[in-house]
């Protein structure tokens, strides 16, 4: 039975409302589409399941979703980072009390299990009385976890195999596949055709981040996709504003709290100078430490260079670092190699999308290891004596891993600021009308096919300029002789599509 909600408790509502009403005041865009599209109802019908970190932000996000005439479940997509007020507050509602809540069904709470984590992404797929057509007929998703479910569930049931059985290809041999099979055996032991429902009735998907949008990719190139998506990460008012200016806030942010060790003067090494590496070496800059980024891309290097930061690789430069951050999205990043090198009391994390960046599973499994919880998601771990990686004899010393390898700005923190997701969320709010709007479509008419797709420029400007005001800026304008000039509307869009900003 599909549950109603599931959060820590309702009696931190109000303290959530606070500060949803604080963060809608930094959400210009959100608001400005609620007052654009709240008459016109574009969402009605629209039965969204969304699987996005359960924070303020994303509460404002879920009440603009539901002010356009979604019906929305919603579960957080990283075990660590829903804030337990938000997810409260939605549950009750505006208008409701903790007696009775009138608001959107939650699952998700700070500290899940995985178990329980996989749990709460079914609860968003299934629907109170689904019947045929009940189901929810978009996915709004951070990172894929909802869409995989949906994907790997019809393959399950289509091969007529029952998990813990593999399918062809499929990794076996991780904690986390099995608990997403048993998730699986579960919903195909009660309705053996369960994820064709859901399936049939999905209209399509828009995804928040690189790692997701990387999923979306393959399973197009493969001809798997099951409905079109919209790839939200590369709106130029997604991955250039929050991945970039984002963490420059919020992975301080997090270190801080967790350690509220003096970064100034220390040694930063940053893994990646992606859009994520950016924000991150700029953060470190900018509290004073000196910086070290390594990178796999040559162009990624030599901007790396240019910025003035020495790009080395980690085995290098690791006896040297007090904070080593990951930032790829690729897996075995740092590996235990590396953390046997590091200094004592170094501090280790990871701000990519997935755990996989940093061998938790290595370092666990090195004799002798000893794991010490300081607080929730900060861990010391004390490293048996012995030669590090640079051949150097070390003892007693332990490093500080944060959020067990997880994200650790939603980990340690509260991720990113509000007026940077009003940017990207409202990337997802227009994705889902354009979605939604097309399925309304008769079959013939549709644009979007099973492929991923990204926003129109012209949408990705309106999302910039609905944050102008609030930051006091004036826009120049093109006179029509000037617009002529340069071969471009008087209103925009102002670049053409192969323009990196
Ligand atoms: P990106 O693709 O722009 O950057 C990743 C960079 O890492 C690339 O330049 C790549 O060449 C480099 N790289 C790959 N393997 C490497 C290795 N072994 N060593 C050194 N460098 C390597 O991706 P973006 O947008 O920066 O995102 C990175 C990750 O952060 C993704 O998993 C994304 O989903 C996640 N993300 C997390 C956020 C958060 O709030 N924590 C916010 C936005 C994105």
């Amino acid at each position: 039975m599909p549950g109603r909600y599931k959060v820590r408790s309702l009696a931190l509502a109000t303290a959530g409302r606070h500060q949803i009403r604080l963060a809608e005041h930094e959400m210009p865009g959100l608001m400005a589409l609620r007052a654009e599209f709240g008459e016109a109802q574009p969402l009605a019908g629209a039965r969204i399941a969304g699987s996005l970190h359960m924070t303020v932000q994303t509460a404002v996000l879920i009440e603009t979703l539901v002010a356009l005439g979604a019906q929305v479940r919603w579960a957080s997509c990283n075990i660590f980072s829903t804030q337990d007020e938000a997810a409260a507050a939605i549950v009750v509602g505006p208008h409701g009390t903790p007696a009775d809540p009138q608001g959107v069904p939650v699952f998700a709470w700070k500290g899940e299990s995985l178990e329980e984590y996989w749990d709460c992404t079914e609860q968003i797929l299934v629907w109170p009385g689904a019947g045929d057509d009940d189901g929810p007929n978009l996915i709004l998703d951070d990172g894929g976890d909802a869409t995989m479910l949906v994907h790997l569930g019809l393959q399950y049931e289509r091969a007529g195999v029952v998990p813990p059985d593999t399918l062809p290809g499929e990794p076996d041999h991780t904690h986390e596949m099995n608990v997403v099979r048993g998730v699986l055996r579960r919903a195909l032991e009660s309705d053996p055709l369960r994820w064709t429902g859901v399936a049939r009735n999905i209209g399509g998907v828009t995804e928040e981040t690189t790692t997701g949008v990387h999923r979306l990719y393959h399973l197009a190139q493969a001809g798997e996709l099951l409905f079109p998506a919209i790839n939200v990460n590369d709106s130029v008012t997604k991955s250039k504003f929050d991945n970039k200016y984002g963490i420059r806030h919020s992975l301080p942010d997090g270190i801080n709290r967790a350690t509220d060790i003096l970064i100034g003067g220390k040694v930063a090494f940053v893994a990646g100078y992606g859009d994520v590496g950016k924000g991150a070496a700029e953060a470190f800059r900018g509290q004073g430490a000196r910086v070290i980024v390594s990178e796999v891309d040559p162009i990624c290097a030599l901007q790396a260079a240019m910025d003035g930061f020495q790009v080395a690789r980690l085995e290098d430069v690791i006896g040297e670092a007090d904070f080593v951050i990951t930032t790829t999205g690729n897996k075995d990043v740092v590996r235990v190699e590396h953390m046997l090198a590091l200094k004592d009391k170094a501090v280790v994390g990871n701000i990519g999308h997935f755990d996989n960046e940093i061998d938790m599973a290595g370092l666990a499994a090195v004799p002798g290891v000893v794991r010490t919880e300081i607080k929730p998601q900060v861990h010391e771990w004390s490293l048996p004596a012995g030669a590090g990686a640079d051949g150097v004899e070390r003892r007693d010393r332990s490093i500080i891993v944060l959020s067990e390898g997880r994200l650790l700005n939603l980990g340690n923190a509260t991720g990113h600021p509000s007026f940077v997701m009003s940017n990207s969320f409202a990337n997802q709010v227009i994705g889902q009308m354009e979605l939604y709007a097309d399925m309304a479509r008769p079959a013939t008419e549709r644009q979007y096919e099973r492929q991923v797709y990204r926003l129109p420029k012209v949408l990705d400007e309106k999302v910039a300029r609905l944050h102008l005001d609030a930051l006091g800026v004036r826009l120049t304008e093109l006179s029509r002789d000037q617009a002529d000039y340069l071969g471009v509307p008087v209103e925009g869009p102002y670049k053409p599509e192969h323009y990196r900003y």
